[in-house]
């Protein structure tokens, strides 16, 4: 994980600096630095905390003229998030620094290589390797850029390095390797970046560094080198969009609560221009270059992490049942894993929000040479996954801040409901009548933030809870797991989820009046299964809280301690809207227990580790 930034130009470098690791602080946030030249020496101020803790630090000292910096805010992977350990790190005499995203898995190796060569470490990170390897090549060849070649090319792992050094203080040298780096071009200054929101203070446009690249930026320049070919890479700058960099949280006191209010919103853009209601169309403009190969696909392998993953189990739902193919849904951290037999007509499709998780890129990476079609449900524009696969749609969620994943999943699961239509179109007597009710979905996930307050109160009331469990079946279990996660991740309860069914093969033993359930029961077609859990949790004293439609609530109302009602959709949708009941549910407890909503202890946005 870890955010990256770097300016050179001819302005107070650490201000772009310091606006960029504010922007990226979605990438990590257990401690932040930065390094920038004055004139006459690199200076480096590091702290542990968030990236506001280092502006403190940087309060009374002189940083306008300061026309080179780096900076780095960082989520531990080696060593714990102390300002020892926080980057830039730099070699003996401090005069290279660097900062770096990603792990370098022959550290230990190369740090012993070093040690026996007189180098002393101050830190327990594997980034610190990187500057003194710098400094062993400079001290042999006198040519940075030779130096910092040689020290990537011995680099085995996973990074994006940037360095920049007192030798040649107005460049700043780039690397990259499964971890995303651009290049932010402005006028009279250039920037890097982790992503387009770290470089949007000063940059108008974008360039996307790709693996095996290095890159040496000055102020008025780039150059772009192939390490492999070591040919000059000539690559057109794209245009910085403004949806690419990072929003404000208005009124809302969270990214979070905003995030979930953009819901219709967020489904709306999903299926703009792509459903036309008069001609019955579903049309998936980034599918087009491969609508004959996806006529033939006799399987698909969903792979994913987190809300992502469960969004894919909504998706096996309604590609098996609207389209008739089959479904898998795989962890991306465990595929790598397996070695199962792939018919050539497999599909693999990605699903992630940021489009740069380590697993899900490393699993797309491991079907590479396999040859199949590769797909994306992509919600960052330009990431690598969008980029590694053949084909894909996006999710036009817009940028999502808060480390809970909210109105993403609502994106997912709405062009997955297009994709699973678009695919059965001649297969399933839903098509119609789905795409009409998806159509008028964003007014009735209205409906749902109308009942904001009636959520609160109850969530309010249960808060208190160390334990809780989330329930459903068919279409609701993926949404009783997103609720269990939701729950976890920000208000740090310990939440379980399980489809109804299986609740008496195990799980039933944990129930007590300790231990509270939320049902989600709004299924035209499960209810009365539902409701029979909920008789079973009664008899053991355990307390619950029913989420169900007006038309069934009598078979609740005498049963249930608490009921949610909400307007009945197909269970195909259902998900859709059920994930904003307990999107907001685990959202007031959280915030009724005072935690760090938008930035959950030990959590980062975007995993880009593996
Ligand atoms: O960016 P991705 O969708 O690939 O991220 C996958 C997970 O890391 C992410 O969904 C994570 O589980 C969220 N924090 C959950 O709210």
């Amino acid at each position: 994980m870890c955010g990256i930034v770097g300016f050179v130009g001819d302005k107070n470098a650490v201000e772009p600096v310091l606006c960029g690791l504010r922007n990226l602080e979605y990438r990590g946030y257990d401690s932040a630095g930065v390094a920038f030249y004055d004139g006459s020496k690199i200076r480096n101020v590091k702290q542990a905390g968030r990236v506001a803790a280092l502006e403190n630090e940087l309060v009374d000292l002189d940083i306008i003229n300061t026309k080179t910096a780096i900076g780095h805010t960082r989520w531990a992977t080696h060593g714990t998030p102390t300002k020892l350990n926080a980057h830039p790190h730099y070699n003996k005499d401090k005069t290279i620094f660097v900062v770096h995203n990603g792990i370098i898995e022959n550290h230990q190796e190369l740090r012993s290589m070093l040690e026996a060569k007189g180098y002393h470490f101050v830190s327990h990170t594997d980034t610190e390797v990187v500057p003194h390897l710098i400094d062993f090549y400079y001290q042999k060849t006198k040519d940075m850029e030779q130096a910092f070649t040689s020290a990537i090319n011995d680099l085995s792992g996973a990074y994006a390095i940037v360095m920049m050094s007192e030798i040649e203080p107005n460049k700043i040298l780039a690397a990259k390797l499964s971890s995303p780096l651009a290049i932010g071009v402005g006028k009279k200054n250039n920037m890097v970046g982790s992503d387009a929101s770290a470089v949007a203070d000063a940059a108008k446009k974008i360039v996307y560094l790709e693996d095996y690249e290095i890159a040496i930026v000055e102020k008025n320049k780039y150059k772009i080198r192939n390490l492999k070919n070591k040919k000059i890479v000539t690559r057109n700058p794209e245009d910085l969009l403004l949806e690419d960099v990072r929003s404000s949280k208005g009124s809302f006191e969270h990214f979070m609560l905003k995030e979930i209010h953009e819901a219709p919103k967020t489904i709306q853009n999903a299926i703009l221009g792509r459903i036309k209601i008069e001609t019955n169309e579903i049309k998936l403009g980034g599918l087009d270059s491969v609508a004959n190969q996806l006529r033939n696909i006799d399987r698909i392998i969903i792979v994913s992490c987190g809300t992502s993953y469960i969004a894919g189990l909504v998706g096996e739902y309604l590609i098996e049942e609207l389209a008739e193919v089959p479904v898998e849904v795989q962890l991306a951290s465990e595929f790598k894993y397996r070695k199962e037999p792939y018919s050539p007509n497999t599909a693999i499709l990605a699903i992630s929000q940021s489009g740069e998780t380590a697993d899900t890129i490393a699993a797309l990476k491991k079907i590479e040479p396999q040859g199949l079609l590769t797909l994306g449900i992509v919600n960052s524009p330009g990431s690598t996954i969008s980029r590694m696969t053949k084909a894909g749609i996006y999710c036009h969620a817009g940028p999502e801040i808060s480390v809970a994943s909210t109105k993403a999943f609502t994106a997912q699961v709405t062009i997955l409901v297009l994709l699973a239509l678009s695919l059965g179109k001649n297969r399933s007597k839903l098509y119609k009548d789905l795409l009409v009710e998806l159509a008028s979905l964003p007014k009735t996930a209205e409906k749902i933030l109308s009942l904001s307050p009636a959520i609160k109160e109850i969530a309010i009331r249960y808060s208190h809870h160390r334990d809780f469990m989330f329930i459903g079946r068919g279409y609701e279990y993926p949404v009783a797991l997103e609720g269990s996660l939701k729950l976890k991740e920000i208000s740090y309860i310990h939440a379980e989820a399980y489809a109804g069914g299986e609740l008496k093969h195990g799980p039933l033993a944990l129930i007590d009046e300790n231990f509270p359930t939320l049902a989600l029961a709004s299924s035209p077609t499960l209810f009365d299964k539902t409701a029979s859990n909920i008789q079973e949790i009664k008899a053991r004293g355990g307390k619950t809280i029913v989420v169900t439609t007006k038309k069934q609530q009598k078979h609740f109302k005498t049963i249930a301690d608490d009921l949610i009602i909400i307007p009945e959709v197909s269970d195909q949708l259902s998900p859709i809207l059920e994930a904003i009941v307990v999107q907001l549910f685990s959202y007031f407890i959280a915030a009724e227990k005072g935690c760090d909503i938008d930035k959950p202890r030990n959590l980062a946005k975007s995993v880009t580790v593996e």
